[in-house]
């Protein structure tokens, strides 16, 4: 860009460089804004998720996005999100069961906005009254529930947002 630059007028030069630290001065602060995101990261437990009107959570549980390709495994993984056990989708159909129960996901991230989705993964019961769908990360208001699982939730926070990276791939 300078070099070619040199070519034209000084003003086209001066502009140039101007243009370069300008970019430099954005890379600064990205680095400024990732560093410091990273060191004040901290994951939102159940009970403090702060939920919409219509159940939808706007602020990942991780405060980072998830890993599209560890939730697809968690989508599928029988002791995870099970998902499969509910839901046709398309992009697994090598996987030999789908359930039927729930609406196919084929084409999910169309239909609802990612906070919208968050909140039907960390509990689909606020957007889907009286749904069977679990919620997956929920700890407490439970009844007669086992001792070892008391407290727990089905996943991670991180698991609920690589499962929302996966499911935000499915568009038609
Ligand atoms: C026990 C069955 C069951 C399981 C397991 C289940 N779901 Fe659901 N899900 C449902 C039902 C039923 C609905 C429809 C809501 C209702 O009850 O009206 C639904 C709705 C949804 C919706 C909204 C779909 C739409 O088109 O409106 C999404 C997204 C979703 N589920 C994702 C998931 C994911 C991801 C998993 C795995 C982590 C999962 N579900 C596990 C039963 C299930």
């Amino acid at each position: 860009m300078v070099a070619y630059g040199i070519h034209r007028t000084s003003r086209f030069l001066i502009l140039t460089t101007m243009g370069g630290n300008m970019r430099l001065t954005t890379i600064t602060l990205a680095a400024v804004v990732a560093l410091s995101s990273a060191s004040f990261a901290e994951t939102t437990a159940p009970g403090d998720i702060k939920f919409g009107e219509n159940g939808e959570v706007e602020i990942s549980l991780t405060g980072a996005a998830g890993d599209a390709a560890s939730g697809r495994k968690i989508f599928m993984n029988r002791k995870k999100g099970n998902c499969l056990a509910c839901h046709v989708n398309s992009d697994m159909a090598e996987q030999t069961f789908h359930g039927e129960v729930g609406p196919e996901l084929d084409g999910v991230a169309d239909r609802w906005e990612a906070a919208e989705l968050r909140g039907i993964l960390v509990n689909s019961k606020n957007m889907f009254e009286g749904t069977i769908m679990p919620a997956f990360y929920k700890a407490s208001g439970y009844n007669r529930i086992l001792k070892k699982f008391d407290g727990k939730t089905i996943l991670s926070a991180q698991e609920v947002e690589d499962l929302l990276a996966y499911v935000m791939t499915l568009k038609e």
